[in-house]
């Protein structure tokens, strides 16, 4: 039986390698990607979108979102994924043609209220697009599984100390999100520091197929976290997290987004003694198994 998820993100290479697992792995059922202003702008998140649409010829809509975070001015991540967010691969341009009319929010709260099952939300960029949702229609609540998002750290941040990216571009969407009373896994940074892909497996995956191979070549001019000898591919450890959580540690903490700190703003406050908790944090990845679980989640691609 296969999961049913919508995936909202703002590709970015990391973004691609989540894609490329999702759209192709048989126990999941990508209903839509939703694009969201974030490692670049708008247009260029949704042409990539679009590009990884049509490299795979996949059927699965793609609806356009957030232009810009809730109040934050909108920053990028060009220095990371490169001018046009996902740099190294050269893919046809992208056809305007297969991007679906209908606003992202608008098309999550139908796809939601007509599904049969509640469907899992698997955000991994800024958080706009699922705070507007949750806004603009609280009666989808009850027609989400639940939330597992890249984002966040219970240690130190990336984008400032104390800050990751997609919660530091847009807070106040995190923090609408975070207290939705929704059940949320917070996949953050500190999965990644103890289980990087190694810069062997990267270039393992030059042969393995047309889709590692893409992904060979962007995670070469990926600019990103690295941990000694890898780079950290902070989207992907979150489909692998969706479909392998056995292979994870996992603690439930009260997670609270700071607003308003002069150096702290963006930070994932995490706090492992509440008594009340609304969220379980990813802490960890069975190092001796993330390579084999990511090239295993990728042979079912081209
Ligand atoms: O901090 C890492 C996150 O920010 C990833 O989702 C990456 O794609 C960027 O969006
Ligand atoms: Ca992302």
């Amino acid at each position: 039986m296969s999961t049913p998820i919508i995936i909202d993100t703002d590709p970015g290479i990391d973004d691609a390698a989540a894609i490329s697992i999702a759209l192709n792995h048989p126990d999941l059922d990508l209903k839509m990607i939703t694009t969201v202003n974030g490692n670049v702008n708008i247009h260029k998140t949704t042409s990539n979108a679009l590009q990884l649409k049509a490299f795979f010829n996949s059927d699965v809509p793609v609806h356009q979102g957030a232009a810009t975070p809730l109040i934050n001015q909108p920053v990028d991540a060009e220095h990371v994924h490169g001018e046009t967010g996902m740099a190294g691969y050269e893919f046809p341009e992208a056809n305007y043609d297969l991007l679906d009319s209908e606003n992202a929010v608008k098309a999550m709260k139908d796809t939601l209220l007509n599904s049969d099952e509640p469907i899992t939300l698997v955000p991994i960029g800024p958080l706009t697009n699922i705070a507007l949702l949750l806004k603009t229609y609280p009666e989808v609540t009850d027609h989400i599984k639940e939330i597992i998002l890249m984002g966040g750290s219970a240690g130190r941040g990336n984008v400032t100390p104390a800050a990751e990216f997609n919660i530091y571009c847009d807070p106040e969407a995190a923090d609408i999100v975070f207290n939705a009373h929704i059940p949320i896994t917070m996949v953050g940074l500190d999965v990644a520091r103890g289980a990087s892909l190694s810069y062997d497996a990267i270039n393992e995956l030059q042969s393995q197929n047309k889709t590692s191979n893409m992904l060979y070549h962007m995670f070469n001019h990926y600019h990103g976290d690295q941990f000694g000898k890898g780079i950290a591919v902070y989207d992907a450890y979150t489909i692998l997290y969706l479909l392998h959580p056995e292979n994870f540690t996992v603690e439930d903490a009260a997670v609270n987004i700071e607003l308003t700190g002069t150096y702290t703003k963006g930070e994932t406050v995490v706090d492992f003694n509440s008594k009340t908790t609304n969220a379980k944090v990813v802490l960890s990845v069975d190092k001796s198994k993330f390579k084999t679980m990511l090239f295993d989640a990728l042979s079912y691609a081209k």
